[in-house]
């Protein structure tokens, strides 16, 4: 099986890089306190949510400041570094380091809600299910996925398939950003109900195919797994002869939007 690279080395510029708008990260905040229900004030159900991969908690510190009981898990103890001098001082968020493809350090029957926000590709959704089973309230859990998806005929949707189609032409299986559905049909098909889907926010971008290629020649790895010095040069230096061919000089610019979606079912009790 193909590693996985680690976040470590992109913490530091991965909000500038990769990071979403501030008001869309207010918008999924404000929709995951509408969708399960848990946020401080009177009459609200004041149940747990874990986020896994919380990242630099672009989402996680909207989320503890309107209130929710929150706990953020992730490998990479950098990300998770830059995520808690975000914080203002009177806050206090929970974080651990760990790994999701394990056994999470949670208790089992303890939480209202688990939220995962791109990053389902890098994770085993038996894993997911299973843990989720375990650690889901007596009166079950929401399991809620955010992606951030690009139109399909934009140059960096474009330029990212052609990356994917040339890693598989060197024998190298990627990480995309992952479909979300798909995860949860099978989730439905393992016990999860209610299925639902709903875009949270929608944005204008203007992207310069040079800086995408710049993007993936500074960070470790290439589509989320790791890959040789020598390999991702090659990979990079095609990629870019055929973005030339196929969207002409590397710095015109591009106008595309880009939306934010959340998905997600109930994960039932009492496992
Ligand atoms: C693309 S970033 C997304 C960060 C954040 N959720 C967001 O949407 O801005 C993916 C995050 O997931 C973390 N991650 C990747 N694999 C993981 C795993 N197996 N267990 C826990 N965290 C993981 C990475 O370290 C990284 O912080």
């Amino acid at each position: 099986m193909t590693a996985i690279a680690s976040f470590d080395g992109q913490a530091a510029d991965f909000d500038r890089r990769a990071g979403l708008p501030a008001r869309c990260s207010a918008l999924v905040a404000d929709r995951l306190v509408e969708i399960t229900g848990l946020a401080s004030g009177v009459g609200r159900d004041r149940g747990r949510l874990l986020e896994i991969g919380a990242g630099t908690g672009q989402i996680g510190a909207q989320l503890l400041a309107a209130g929710i009981d929150y706990l953020g898990l992730d490998r990479s103890r950098p990300m998770l570094e830059v995520f808690a001098r975000r914080l203002a001082p009177q806050q206090h968020a929970r974080l651990i380091v760990a790994d999701a493809n394990e056994r999470w350090p949670v208790p089992a029957r303890s939480l209202a809600a688990v939220f995962l926000s791109r990053v389902v590709h890098l994770l085993d959704p038996v894993v997911v299910w299973s843990e989720s089973r375990r650690v889901a309230g007596p009166g079950g859990c929401w399991l809620i996925i955010g992606r951030r998806g690009r139109e399909r005929d934009s140059v960096r949707a474009g330029m990212r398939r052609q990356m994917h189609a040339l890693l598989a032409d060197e024998g190298v299986g990627s990480r995309s950003g992952g479909e979300p559905h798909r995860m949860l049909r099978a989730m439905e098909s393992w016990g999860g109900q209610s299925r639902f889907a709903t875009e949270v926010a929608r944005w204008a971008v203007v992207h310069r195919p040079r800086q995408a290629l710049e993007a993936w020649r500074g960070k470790p790895g290439l589509a989320g797994v790791q890959v040789d010095d020598a390999l991702k040069a090659r990979v990079l230096d095609r990629l870019e002869a055929w973005t030339c061919e196929r969207y002409g000089p590397l710095d015109r610019e591009h106008r595309s939007e880009e939306h934010y979606a959340l998905h997600g079912l109930r994960v039932p009790g009492g496992a």
